[in-house]
């Protein structure tokens, strides 16, 4: 396989695993990692890599045409908490990132693009529990308002100018690799960190908030999978519904508790817990199982077992 591929936003938590996952399928060099700037991840070291601002068209235009890019992951995105303290800029990077890669595909400089969504397009008035693929999306942070948006924009070039774009709702993403970037699911990632130094956990969600979540590899098997996936699979050019488990603070902290006896957790909720409360509880992901094959491996308790081992050594 010879894809050349372009990662936007690499040193990130999700870009950072899939790069190195894209670049043992596709061999490192056929695989160019950008960002902002240079973290200290392995993502730069590993392979080429470009200093790249994604709200700068002409240099997003340039480094597909240095490299011969064929296809783009647009994984640079301020999260839901960090949106709220800025929203304007938020709305910029979120949109102007998505048009430059749309457009370029529009104008047959790339041939395929992957842009996640999350389960922040959805709000308060969506039915909570088992949130079906079509239903009332009123989000009302504005992270979810972008992605939305962006949403519908995906659809509106894949439907007007046949951009063939893939997109995946993603729910709150666990990894012991990379931290997240200020969402409002990173207590689950959080918890895990202060189980190992502290054996406690000071949570900024309330015991009983139920939200979707998944373990990073499952993300990185569904965002590969959705792009390797026959074009005639991908029936939804929104964005698909991805589920993998759904649990609150008090259930992560049991199966904490379960590898790690003494563990104790207590609640102080801060300005996330309204986004959280905005948010499905738990999502449908049949279209996603039906159309492209997506199935997921990490159950809670699977991922705690990983997660403490991995962040023990
Ligand atoms: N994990 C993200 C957040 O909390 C949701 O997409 O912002």
């Amino acid at each position: 396989m010879h894809t050349r591929i372009l990662i936007i936003g690499a040193c990130g938590q999700i870009g950072s695993e899939l790069t190195a996952k894209l670049r043992e399928i596709y061999g490192t060099d056929n695989v160019v990692a950008s960002d902002i700037r240079k973290g200290d991840q392995d993502v730069f070291k590993s392979g080429p890599f470009e200093v790249l601002d994604a709200m700068n068209f002409d240099a997003v235009a340039a480094v597909v045409e240095k490299y011969e890019i064929e296809e783009v992951y647009l994984m640079a995105a301020l999260l839901s908490a960090t949106a709220e303290k800025n929203p304007a800029f938020a709305w910029d990077l979120n949109m102007n990132s998505l048009f430059h890669v749309l457009n370029l595909a529009k104008e047959n400089k790339i041939k395929k693009v992957f842009w996640p969504s999350s389960i922040a397009v959805f709000g308060p008035t969506t039915p909570r529990d088992n949130t079906p693929q079509y239903t009332v999306m009123e989000p009302s942070t504005v992270y979810g308002i972008s992605k939305q948006t962006g949403e519908r924009w995906c659809e509106y070039y894949f439907n007007k100018y046949g951009v063939d774009v893939r997109s995946i709702r993603y729910p709150g993403l666990i990894s012991w690799k990379t931290l997240p970037g200020g969402g409002t699911t990173d207590y689950a990632v959080d918890i895990y960190y202060k189980a190992v130094e502290e054996n406690k956990y000071t949570c900024f969600l309330s015991e009983n908030t139920a939200l979707p979540m998944m373990y990073m590899d499952d993300a990185i098997k569904a965002t590969i999978g959705i792009m390797q996936a026959p074009e005639e699979q991908i029936k939804i050019r929104s964005s698909y519904n991805l589920s993998a488990m759904s649990f609150t603070p008090r259930e992560i902290a049991a199966s904490i508790e379960k590898v790690q006896p003494g563990f104790t957790i207590d609640y102080v909720p801060d300005f996330r817990q309204s986004i959280a409360d905005s948010w499905p509880a738990s999502i449908d992901d049949q279209k996603a199982r039906e159309d492209w094959g997506w199935k997921h491996d990490f159950d809670l308790e699977s991922m705690t077992k990983e997660m403490l081992e991995n962040l023990k050594k």
